[in-house]
Formats: structure tokens, C-alpha cells, sequence
């Protein structure tokens, strides 16, 4: 059926016609000017909750099932007004929401929006475009290579890097691993690795403290869980380069082919920082491909005194930083840079003649990843830097980090809590120890029960982890809002809570 006949098929007798006249076009059931009206509303919705965030309980209150109970199991089958919407958004939506956009989320790592990232991201719906190739949004595409290339000025990394934007820093790792298994020049690409006696089992390299993204992408590309070696790391959770060069040695003498290693800037955990330069001379004279993933701890890099965080990540092959973690972004926005463009190519570039264009040299970023349509995402991060300014964005990295050491020393001072970690960054890990407990389990018991009333209190959000088998509280300071006010009262109220 062609285009022409599906259309007429489409409104027999005028009735569907009735239905697109009341939603027209792009408007939906509303029209030019009541866009204009809801618009308006939304945006001074926008505007008081961004300024009262605090008003709502950071961490949901809601159980499993109660959002969805309360909608209908159908959708609606003719057009709803816009006031019934947005009734239900304030109804149902909005109980069911854990605000991040809260100064007391303190838990995983705060991905923190911003008001000018907001506007970007209403843009970026509003133009509706798909940058997969640069006739289809030249500004798309030629705004991503100023803002990534601006981006890399802001961490120090070398001009080598070029960059591409990608919707999360588990992606960003997972292109990087499959661009240093196409680097081995071993036609991964076209022959795969199934049942090949040419080919040697694939080995990858983490810290035991890397993200689960790095095993996860072991498992799509190929090398399973099995292949992804995970080194330990020092007493103070940094990857061993000792361990890591033994373990290669050992694997190649077994016959394993060592095509990759993960060092983290910013584990998620503690946020600690693995050496990268020993791990670099390693890969360097291994012929190893190094990624680092600073998914959160890379943006530090844009405070001065702290640019250190990234020394050694010159001599990486890749590295990830995530502006939507701990840049003031609206999520999703990871910036992946590599220094291999053309092997990055080499393993994602496949050009149907559909997608052909006759643009000469020009960048298409459909060549650079997994996906062919991309969001243009590039637009609310150069918002977000123009707005705050590096001063401005390192201004906040930096205090972050300062009211962390300060959480830090307050915890230090009290005989009944105990620090788990060092602070290199802006999170703190600790636990609650009363004096004469020291069984495991207990201990266990009580901070996890002081968790749950910590967050049960709506004030603050925590989170947890294990470090050398300790359960252990999490304090992570990301959101562009917290101020020290924030992380003392989160203090007041852990100190208030923690009984025996
Ligand atoms: C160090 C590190 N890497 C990667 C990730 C994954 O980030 P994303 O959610 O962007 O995939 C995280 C998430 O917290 C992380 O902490």
C-alpha cells in the first residue's frame, strides 16, 4: 500500500478526520496558544520546585505497586485536556518521584541538573532533532565538537582527545572496549569470536572496585564475565599496577590475549583514584589499550589545585567523564574522548546507502557509536557551561570537595562512628561503631537500620556499600544545591538516630 492510499484508508467517512481536526498536527489537543498558556504554566512549575525542592521528601515515601494503581491499565482512546494531565502529574506522578534535585541527596552519586541545563534540554525536545549525520543538524553536530572540545579544555586533556557525546558512561566504557578489541587488528568485526582457533580468549582489566558498566560491556562484547579479570586493589581501594602486571604476565603465559584495562578516576565506592601513570607505562609497554572511566571523578579535574586527578590520563587511550554526574547537567550526557578516532570508526562505521550523503568531509556521529539516531545533547551542556563559566562550575566542584572534608572530620571527632575511607573527592564512607560493638554482623544490623531511618525521614537520602565485608554508609556530595547547611543537618539527623 502506498502513502497516498494508507492516508485515505486511514479516515473512512470523515470519522478519523473529526479526531485529527481536535489533535492537530504537532499540537496534540491544544493549539498554538494554549501551548503557549501550558508552556507557561510548566515553566512556573519548574521554576518553584527548583526553588523549593526541599519542600518534598527527598527519598519517595511510596511502596512497590502504588504508582501504578493509580492509573488506568489502557490508554485513553480520544484526546484528554491538558488540565486533567497535569492534575495527574501533581496526583500521582510527583508522590512517586525521589528528588534528586533535593540538597539532602546524598546517595549514589548526585546527578545533578541545573536550571540553564534544563532550558537546554527544553530546546533540544522542542527542535526535535536527530544528529546522525551532520545534514541532519549541521549545528547538532558542529555544537557537539565545540562543547567536547571545550570540555576537554576544562579537565586539561590533551588536544589529541577528540570527543563524542553519548547517553551514559556504561556506554561510553562499552565503545571504549570494543574499540580496543578492534584495535588488536584481529577481525573481531567481521568474523566474530565464536569458534576460532585462531583467536585466543579475550582478557580485560579492572580494579575489584571498578563499576559494574566494565563487566557488564565484557559480557556484550563477547569476552563474558569470565574474561574480565578484576585486580585487587591497596588499603586504600586504588587498583595494585604490581597485581595487574602479574596477572598479565600470568595470562599471557596461559594463553590468554590481554586486549584491554579499566583504571577508575572515582570509584564508586570511595571515589578512589587508581595510579594511572604506573598503570600507563604497563599498558604502553603491554600494548594494551588504557580507558579510564572518570564517569565522576574526571570533572574534578576542572578545579586547578585538583586537576592532578587526571595525571597520566594523557597517555590513555580513552577516557569517559560524565556531565551528567557531577556537571550540572540534566541526565543523560556522558563525554566519551579517545585519541583512535579512526579505530573508534573502525569498529561502529557501517554505511548503508540510505544514510549516504554527499557532504564531502564532514563528521557524522553516527560513526562514532552503537546508535544511529542521538539526542542533541551537546545543547544543554553548552548552556550549562556558558551560565555557570568554568570559574563558576569549579567553584562548586570545589566547595563539594571541601564540605566533604569537613563531613569527614566530623565524623573523625565522634568516638561512635568510624571512617571506612580516605576522601580524595566528594564522598565520604563511614559507619556507625558505638564503642564495645564489634561484631560484624551487628554492626551490620545497626547501620543498616539507621539507614532506613535516616531516609525514612525525608530530609536526607543515603546510600550503602560493602568495604572489606563492612557494611558502610555513603555521604556523596554532588548536587548543585547542597551547601554545608545541608550536609550539617544531614549529620544532625544521623547523630540523632543512631542507637543501639
Ligand atoms: C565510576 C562509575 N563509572 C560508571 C558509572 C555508570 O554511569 P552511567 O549511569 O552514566 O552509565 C558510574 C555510576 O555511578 C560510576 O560511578
Amino acid at each position: 500500500m502506498d502513502i497516498q492510499s494508507s492516508a485515505q484508508a486511514a479516515v473512512p467517512g470523515g470519522v478519523d478526520r473529526a479526531v485529527l481536526g481536535a489533535v492537530s498536527q504537532g499540537w496534540g489537543g491544544l493549539d498554538p496558544e494554549q501551548f503557549r498558556i501550558y508552556g507557561k504554566q510548566v515553566i512556573d512549575w519548574i521554576a518553584d520546585y527548583l526553588a523549593n525542592a526541599e519542600r518534598y521528601p527527598v527519598l519517595s515515601p511510596l511502596n512497590p505497586g502504588d504508582v501504578k494503581r493509580q492509573l488506568p491499565a489502557g490508554p485513553p482512546q480520544t484526546p484528554e485536556s491538558m488540565d486533567a494531565i497535569l492534575a495527574d502529574f501533581d496526583r500521582v506522578i510527583l508522590p512517586g518521584i525521589t528528588h534528586w534535585n533535593h540538597p539532602g541527596f546524598f546517595a549514589y552519586f548526585a546527578i545533578s541538573g541545573s536550571a540553564p541545563g534544563i532550558l537546554g534540554e527544553l530546546l533540544s525536545a522542542a527542535l526535535n532533532v536527530n544528529g546522525m549525520l551532520w545534514r541532519t543538524s549541521p549545528a547538532a553536530t558542529e555544537l557537539e565538537d565545540v562543547v567536547m572540545d571545550w570540555l576537554r579544555q576544562m579537565i586539561g586533556l590533551s588536544p589529541v582527545f577528540e570527543g563524542v557525546i553519548t547517553d551514559t558512561a556504561s556506554v561510553s566504557t562499552l565503545i571504549a572496549i570494543a574499540a580496543a578489541r578492534e584495535a588488536l587488528d584481529r577481525r573481531v568485526r567481521e568474523d566474530g569470536l565464536a569458534g576460532r582457533a585462531d583467536l585466543p580468549r579475550l582478557r580485560l582489566y579492572c580494579s575489584e572496585q571498578a563499576h559494574s558498566s566494565v563487566e557488564k560491556a565484557g559480557i556484550v562484547l563477547g569476552s563474558g564475565q569470565a574474561g574480565v579479570r578484576k585486580i585487587p586493589v591497596d588499603d586504600e581501594f586504588r587498583m595494585r599496577p604490581d597485581l595487574l602486571a602479574a596477572a598479565v604476565d600470568e595470562d599471557r603465559r596461559v594463553g590468554w590475549l590481554p586486549f584491554c584495562v579499566v583504571a577508575t578516576v572515582g570509584t564508586t565506592s570511595t571515589t578512589s583514584i587508581d595510579p594511572v601513570p604506573a598503570i600507563a607505562d604497563l599498558c604502553g609497554r603491554e600494548r594494551i589499550w588504557l580507558h579510564v572511566d572518570g564517569a565522576y571523578g574526571g570533572m574534578a579535574a576542572i578545579v586547578p589545585e585538583m586537576r592532578h586527578v587526571l595525571d597520566g590520563c594523557d597517555r590513555a587511550d580513552s577516557i569517559v567523564v560524565n556531565p551528567h554526574k557531577w556537571l550540572f547537567t540534566p541526565i543523560d550526557c556522558s563525554a566519551f574522548y579517545t585519541r583512535h578516532v579512526d579505530t573508534l570508526k573502525r569498529a561502529f562505521s557501517l554505511v548503508p546507502e540510505y544514510l549516504r550523503s554527499a557532504d564531502g568531509d564532514v563528521k557524522n556521529y553516527m560513526d562514532y557509536g552503537i546508535q544511529l539516531g542521538r539526542r542533541f545533547r551537546a545543547l544543554k551542556l553548552w548552556f550549562v557551561i556558558r551560565s555557570y563559566g568554568v570559574e563558576g562550575l569549579a567553584a562548586h566542584l570545589r566547595e563539594h570537595c571541601r564540605v566533604a572534608r569537613e563531613f569527614a572530620g566530623w565524623i573523625d571527632a565522634d568516638p561512635s562512628f568510624e571512617r571506612l575511607a580516605p576522601v580524595p573527592l566528594s564522598a565520604v564512607c563511614f559507619r556507625y561503631h558505638p564503642q564495645g560493638v564489634d561484631d560484624e554482623a551487628e554492626l551490620e544490623r545497626l547501620n543498616s537500620r539507621l539507614l532506613d531511618a535516616v531516609n525514612a525521614t525525608g530530609r536526607v537520602f543515603l546510600s550503602h556499600t560493602k568495604l572489606n565485608g563492612k557494611y558502610t554508609v555513603r555521604l556523596a556530595i554532588g548536587n548543585v544545591g547542597t551547601m554545608e547547611k545541608h550536609v550539617a543537618q544531614a549529620w544532625d539527623v544521623l547523630k540523632g538516630l543512631a542507637v543501639r
